[in-house]
């Protein structure tokens, strides 16, 4: 009979310890260890596990002998969710998609199991049938291969999974399914490992996918330990907020392909459309006559996006400046403000200065520094951009303006939205590209505010 034992985890990386600790030491996180209660097995089911290990009918493969190229990727028949997964779901992979509630997580899966040519089994232990129902009649697509399944005891549902063998599985959420083997609640870090742990082995043997909803802790880690998306193939995270335009679907992770992909998509009447034109989308409300407003040509994943970047710069109204960013980093905005105050004398010292990206989406991208100060400059001199013009460069320290990645990407693209102008770093390499768009070359801030603003 196996034990029973109390061990303290820790909830954000998952470290477990036997006794409490007011500071982990793997993670740093403070007051982060819970108590969980566990079934340690004893001295004789640990020989007996060992003797069936030892008795396996597996044996070690050479490498050359091992088929590849084999692997179909099934295609989910939405083309944005392919593209974060790196061109459909992998046979036996298991999926993680997490993001804040609300977000869109159960309206994408189940608009997925509607589309998909195959049997599905939609676990849910968040919502009843009826209410699953309810939502899946405002979405326009059926499938009559589609099960439902409120269970939230995990062999229950592996050993149903087993009998009916659906193309693909769909665990709503991890978070409320439990496994008899452990007596803490749904949702704790032992119950979450350990029915995560099942779900993968299920996976693997049977070939079936598996989908898993993760909840997302306070401080955005996907169901709280890190080591749920180490057990996983594929992690992707729904991201913005729920007054934005767009949901982006992020990969964190894929074993099967690259972690430079971004799926895009907006929240509907009718559930979440697939956005194939985001550039278009994200610039619709532009007015070039309009100081403070500039576009910039980023890549996000690994398609060009333009987006409108608006600055607004006022005299102070308290003793301290105000700053406040939506959608940039705020260190890397002051940082920008103090390369322009140092390098062009501009008196941002006394200003207060809001910055917003349109559609609320979080651009990592440093190409987008470029259209930031044209955007600064141009709130501050109250002078309007006027014609169609884009900006793809980065700033650094000393004021000189750096090239960025795929620069030919961003110019054919300009081209493709009508743009007459693009100002690029002048160390970018543009041989071979045919364009209409005239190509400014600078080196410094200075070039960009005598070409501009002079
Ligand atoms: P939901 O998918 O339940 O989010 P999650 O599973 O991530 O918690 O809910 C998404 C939100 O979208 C919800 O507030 C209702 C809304 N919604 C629409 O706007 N249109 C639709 O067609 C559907 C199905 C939901
Ligand atoms: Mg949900």
């Amino acid at each position: 009979m196996a034990k029973l034992k109390v061990e303290f985890f820790c909830s954000s990386c998952g470290y477990n310890s036997a006794k409490w600790l007011g500071k982990c030491p793997a993670c740093g996180e403070w007051n982060s260890f819970t108590e969980e209660v566990i079934k340690k097995p004893t001295q004789a089911e640990v020989r007996e596990n060992e003797w069936k290990s030892t008795n396996v009918k597996s044996i070690p493969i050479l490498i050359d002998d091992v088929q590849s190229g084999n692997t179909t990727r099934k295609d989910t028949r939405n083309q944005e969710f392919n593209r974060v997964l790196g061109g459909g779901i992998v046979p036996g992979s298991v999926i993680l998609i997490g993001g804040q509630p609300g977000i869109g997580k159960s309206t994408l899966l189940l608009q997925i199991a509607l589309k998909y040519g195959g049997k599905i089994l939609y676990v849910s232990g968040e919502e009843s049938e009826e209410q699953i129902k309810l939502r899946a009649d405002r979405l326009p697509y059926s499938n009559p291969d589609c099960y439902l399944y409120t269970e939230t005891n995990i062999s229950t549902v592996l050993s149903q999974a087993g009998k009916m063998q659906p193309d693909l599985l769909i665990i709503d959420s991890i978070q409320t399914v439990v496994s008899s083997f452990i007596d803490s609640p749904a949702g704790s870090i032992s119950q979450v490992k350990e029915c995560t742990g099942e779900l993968q082995r299920f996976a693997k043997e049977t070939g079936i996918p598996i989908i898993i909803i993760g909840h997302i802790t306070k401080d955005g880690s996907i169901a709280g330990p890190k080591l749920l998306e180490h057990i996983v193939d594929v992690v992707v995270q729904f991201e913005g907020d729920t007054n934005n335009i767009f949901r982006i679907l992020r990969t964190i992770k894929n074993r099967f392909g690259s972690t430079d992909e971004l799926g895009i998509f907006q929240m509907t009447g009718n559930g979440l459309e697939e956005v194939s034109n985001p550039s278009e989308r994200l610039m619709e409300n532009y007015q070039d006559d309009i100081s403070g407003t500039t576009i910039a040509a980023i890549v996000e994943g690994q398609r060009p996006i333009y987006i409108e970047t608006q600055a607004l710069v006022t005299n102070c109204v308290f003793g301290t400046p105000q700053r406040s960013t939506n959608g940039y980093d705020n260190k890397r905005m002051s940082m920008i403000l103090a390369v322009l105050e140092k390098r062009c004398n501009l008196p941002f010292g006394t200003k207060d200065v809001y910055l917003n990206i349109v559609g609320g989406m979080k651009i990592v991208d440093p190409g987008i520094d470029l259209a930031i100060v044209a955007a600064l400059i141009s709130s501050l001199q109250d002078i309007s951009i006027g014609r169609k013009i884009a900006f793809a460069a980065e700033i650094g320290l000393t004021g000189e303006i750096r090239s960025v990645p795929r620069i030919e990407q961003r110019i054919v693209e300009a081209d493709r939205l009508g743009f007459e102008d693009i100002y690029i770093a002048a160390s970018s390499k543009v041989e071979g590209v045919k364009t209409n768009v005239r190509i400014h070359k600078l080196s410094r801030l200075e070039d960009l505010f005598e070409r501009i603003f002079g």
